[in-house]
This record gives C-alpha cells, structure tokens and sequence, in this order.
C-alpha cells in the first residue's frame, strides 16, 4: 500500500545542515538552522541549565507520567516570564508540548477543531515550517505583507492593509519577537496598531514566540505580546524553551490560550489535555523541567539570565561587525539594516544565485531566501561573509 504515498518535499533548512556536514572544505561558515552557536562554534548546555539537571538527578525519584497538560509548575513559571500580570493566571489555559514546533502544531489543530474554515494570515515571509504544517494539516493559509525587501524592514502599511481583511474565525499568526526568517520586528506603536485593526476584525491572535531575550531582552521582547494578551478576548500562544534555554533536543515548549474567563479557561484546557492526548498523550518533561527550576530558583535563573545577556549581547555585537565591515567595502549605508535587526536572524535580500555563490565561493551556508544565522558567525568570520557578499554582487 505504501507504495501509493507520494514523495514529499524535503525541508530545506534540514537538507542545508545536511549539505554543510557534507562539505569537506575546513573553511567553511554555517548561518543555516536556527541553532545558537558561541565564537568556538559549539552549543554549549547553558550554565544554569546544567547545574539543574545535577541537581535533578540527585531529587528525582520517578519518571511516572505528569499530567496531560504536563507539570502545572511548567506552566506557572512560563505563564509569569512569557505573560507576567498582562492577564490573570486563571484565564490562562496551558499544555506542554514537545517544542515550539509541537506548541504550533496543537495551536492548528485547536483552531481547526473550532473552525475547519478557519483561515490563518501568515506573515509573507514566515517559518518555512508553519507554512508546511498548515499545509499538511490542509488548513487555509492568507499570507499577509510583511517584510519590504528593498529597505529590509517591516512592510507595516501592507501588514495592516492585509490583516485588516481577516474575519471573525480567523486566525492571525504573529512572531512575538525576533522574526523567523527576516529580524525585522514590529514597535510597540505598531503593535497597538496591530491589536487595533485586530479588535475591529474580530480575528483570534496566535503568537509564535521562540527566541525571547535574543532581541532587546527577556521584559522587552514579550512586551508586544503583553500588550496582545491585556487587551483581545482570546490569544493562543506558541512558546519554544529551545532557544532561550539551549535545551533543543529535549522537545520543549508550551501552549497557551488566554481567554476571558475561568469558564471559558477551563473548556479550553480540557481541548488542550484532548489534543496532547490524542496526537501524543503525555508531553515530555525533563526539559520542562529543568527549564521550572531554573525559572524557580533565584541563583539559576540569575545566572540564566546573564547568559542570555551574554548571548544577546554577543550576537548584537557581530551585527555591528557585519553592518560596520559591509558599510566600509561598499562605501554605503545599505547594509545598516543588519545591525537594525533583532533576533538571531537577518535576511539579507540575496538572490537564490547569489546564495548559491556565496556557497561555492567562499563556503557559505545560508538558507536560500537568503537568511543568515547571525550567531553562525564569529568575529574572525564576519569579514568573511561580508567579502562573499561582495563578491556575488549582493
Ligand atoms: C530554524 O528556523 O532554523 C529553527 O527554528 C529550527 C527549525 O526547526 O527549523
């Protein structure tokens, strides 16, 4: 019977981690996955992160399944750093989800189950994936005007322009901070003005957010969402600890739906218990876990937080570089966008040939629209970059 599958299409910032393993150069830069990557190029298991798992190893005494919805201290911790007092903690439905991917997923399948005619806005461009779930889920996608690739910042007049057609059971799908693929990111301003076109549409708001404290910091990257949260009657929120704790491999995240009250919280967190159930019973918990203590714990989440500020601050850093090296062998400020954006990501506005050159030339690995990793770079590589993108005529 297999035979009868069709072949599917193979994700392409999985084939590019595949291609640069393949490669046997030694200089060689990788600005491929969303993976954050020290000056060493290695992804260290952060500090605080680390000494919790010790510590758990020492206190743990089963792995028995948690609830459904996973551990209620999960959602407690992530509930005060995603949405702190923008809304009360009993409106406020919850499930572990294996990554921010798994979060995603959920958040379609809820908004499928409440309207099978539900059509989801999109910000043109997006994460491939979001695009590629919506499509294996056979869902409606509306993409809507986002990113102006001459000036390489928020096409805002078309956003608006665009999200104002959405409907009632329609969902808006929004990046809380650090857009995937592009860096650019909305004002708080905008944000207003996104909620306000939003609340006239009667569209539901759902927040993606994977790389909070990678942009401005952990308070101001979640303030748009804040804002979302305090004043529309019902969000869903896609949460990934990936990034932000370094935990990739331990598939954890969170979905969230806000509404107005505690009934309405309690019908919705028993369609999230129904949905973990279903698509795989109980969520996994030793990333969540550790992501609680930290959270919990004042030295870790100390200590957590300043590797975060490291982390930030470094990647901030090599935007300077890169915008800095770019301006000086161009002899223009077109490139001052690089350190305008936020987040680990930048798109460039490369062509797929010049992607392509940049990759036999000198070695480059970027995804093909052109999107760079900035934290694949270190400050010996910098230079690099800026040269192949000279060279290809960028
Ligand atoms: C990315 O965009 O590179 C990351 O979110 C990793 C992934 O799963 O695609």
């Amino acid at each position: 019977m297999f035979e009868l599958l069709k072949e599917q299409p193979e994700d392409k910032i999985l084939m590019l981690m595949q291609a640069y393993r393949e490669d046997p150069r030694e200089a060689k830069i990788d600005l491929g996955v969303g993976v954050y990557k020290n000056a060493e190029g290695k992804t260290p298991i952060m500090r605080a992160v680390k000494a919790a798992e010790k510590q758990l190893w020492e206190v743990e005494e089963t792995k028995s399944y948690t609830g459904l919805a996973g551990d209620v201290g999960f959602a407690d911790a992530m509930f005060d750093l995603l949405i702190g007092d923008a809304c009360p903690r009993d409106c406020v439905a919850a499930a572990a989800t294996p990554g921010g991917t798994g979060a995603v997923r959920q958040g379609f399948d809820m908004i499928r189950m409440a309207n099978r005619e539900a059509r989801v806005f999109v910000s043109d461009p997006t994460w491939p994936n979001h695009l590629s779930i919506l499509k294996h889920m056979e869902m409606h996608i509306q993409p809507y005007r986002y990113f102006d690739s001459e000036t390489r910042s928020v096409n805002f007049a078309g956003m608006i322009e665009d999200i104002a057609d959405a409907r009632v059971g329609d969902v808006v799908l929004l990046h809380g901070c650090c857009h995937n693929p592009t860096g650019a990111n909305l004002t708080l301003e905008q944000w207003q003005q996104v909620i306000d076109t939003l609340l006239k549409t009667g569209a539901t708001p759902m927040i993606d957010i994977a790389y909070q404290g990678f942009g401005d910091g952990l308070a101001e990257d979640a303030a748009g969402l804040r804002m979302v949260v305090a004043q529309m009657p019902e969000v869903l929120i896609a949460a990934s600890c990936s990034k932000n704790f370094g935990v990739y491999r331990e598939r954890t995240g969170l979905l969230l739906a806000v509404a107005q009250d505690k009934v309405r919280r309690q019908a919705n967190q028993g369609m999230l218990n129904y949905l973990n159930r279903q698509n795989y019973s109980f969520p996994p918990d030793h990333g969540a876990r550790l992501v609680t203590m930290v959270l919990q714990d004042d030295a870790l989440r100390m200590d957590w937080e300043e590797e975060v500020r490291e982390i930030r601050e470094g990647v901030l850093a090599l935007r300077q570089q890169l915008a800095g090296e770019l301006a000086r062998l161009t002899n223009s400020d077109r490139f001052a966008f690089v350190a305008e954006h936020r987040g680990m990501f930048s798109r460039l506005g490369a062509t797929p040939e010049q992607v392509e050159a940049m990759r036999v030339s000198h070695g480059v690995y970027m995804v093909g629209d052109s999107r760079i990793n900035m934290a694949g770079l270190n400050k010996d590589s910098v230079p690099v970059l800026a040269e192949a993108m000279v060279a290809a005529g960028v």
